[in-house]
């Protein structure tokens, strides 16, 4: 559902900072996938989500999205088929707004116009509801005055409102607490397989990087170092993905560098 072909992009070309990220690169994803995405700090993880969003252009290459070329389309037009959550959950909401009101706000900008009574607040009250965390009761609190989880647990429903095609997560629960990153992680899980959305997970956590999805790949300068599923992947644990990273990038670091803590 997902194509990369042959994709370069050179950050600051012809300057003392020219970084040439990616090479050459290509990458497929099926439909329903749910692929986990490991790496040291500085791989191009998040500049592979930018290219797939459309924040950046590549250089070279094509973006293909279920078949079609969406190499030059606007970030905005594609935001339509691709939901994305950031690290920081206040990237996701406007946090001068009431919770309904981010709500009605993803709804009309997810595309989601044909459908009648998109302003219903019941709807999205159940919607809510849904979560299971108490947003339901606080339609009308502004946002900022959320906690973390529950501004992600919020961004992830207006991420999905209108279920995407792609949904891009970068260390979306990186920032929370480790009660809260479970909740998210537990509704972000639930959220996909409901809707069967098609999902790409950049993640530190290797153990949640290994438990969740059904692939995993490991970046490396740009590169595509170890790219594992199926039974292969269910016999790994985190210390094993440590070794491969060492092993593939011969970079005997300490295991912090793709941990990231
Ligand atoms: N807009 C930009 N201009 C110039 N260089 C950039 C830009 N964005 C990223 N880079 C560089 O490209 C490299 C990859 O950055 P990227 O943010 O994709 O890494 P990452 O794998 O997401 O890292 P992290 O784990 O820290 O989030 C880094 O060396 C970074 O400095
Ligand atoms: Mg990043």
């Amino acid at each position: 559902m997902l194509d990369l072909m042959h994709i370069s992009k050179t950050y600051d070309p012809g300057t003392i900072n020219e970084k040439i990220l990616y090479h050459d690169f290509s990458f497929h994803v099926d439909q329903g996938d749910y692929i986990t995405i490991v790496g040291a700090n500085g791989s191009g993880k998040t500049t592979l989500f930018n290219l797939i969003g459309g924040r950046i252009l590549p250089d070279e290459g094509i973006v293909l999205l279920d078949g079609k070329d969406v190499t030059f389309e606007s970030e905005h037009n594609r935001a339509h088929e691709i939901g994305r959550l950031f690290q920081d959950p206040s990237m996701g909401t406007a946090p001068g707004l009431t919770v309904y009101e981010n709500l009605v706000l993803a709804a009309k900008t997810g595309g989601w116009l044909s459908m009648p009574n998109s302003n219903d607040k019941e709807y999205l009250k159940q919607k809510l509801k849904e979560l299971d965390i108490g947003l339901e009761e606080r339609m009308n609190q502004r946002v900022g005055t959320l906690s973390g989880g529950q501004r992600q647990a919020l961004a992830l429903v207006m991420a999905t409102i209108h279920p995407p095609k792609l949904l891009l997560l970068d260390e979306h629960t990186a920032a929370l607490d480790p009660q809260s990153a479970e909740k998210v992680t537990q509704l972000t899980d639930q959220i996909i397989q409901d809707n069967n959305i098609t999902c790409l997970m950049i993640t530190h956590d290797l153990d949640q990087a290994l438990h969740t999805g059904n692939r995993t790949i490991m970046l490396n300068e740009g590169e595509i170092v170890y790219d594992v599923s199926g039974k292969d992947r269910e016999k790994l644990e985190a210390v094993d993905l440590i070794r491969i990273f060492k092993e593939k990038t011969r970079k005997y670091l300490d295991d912090e560098v793709l941990l990231n803590v």
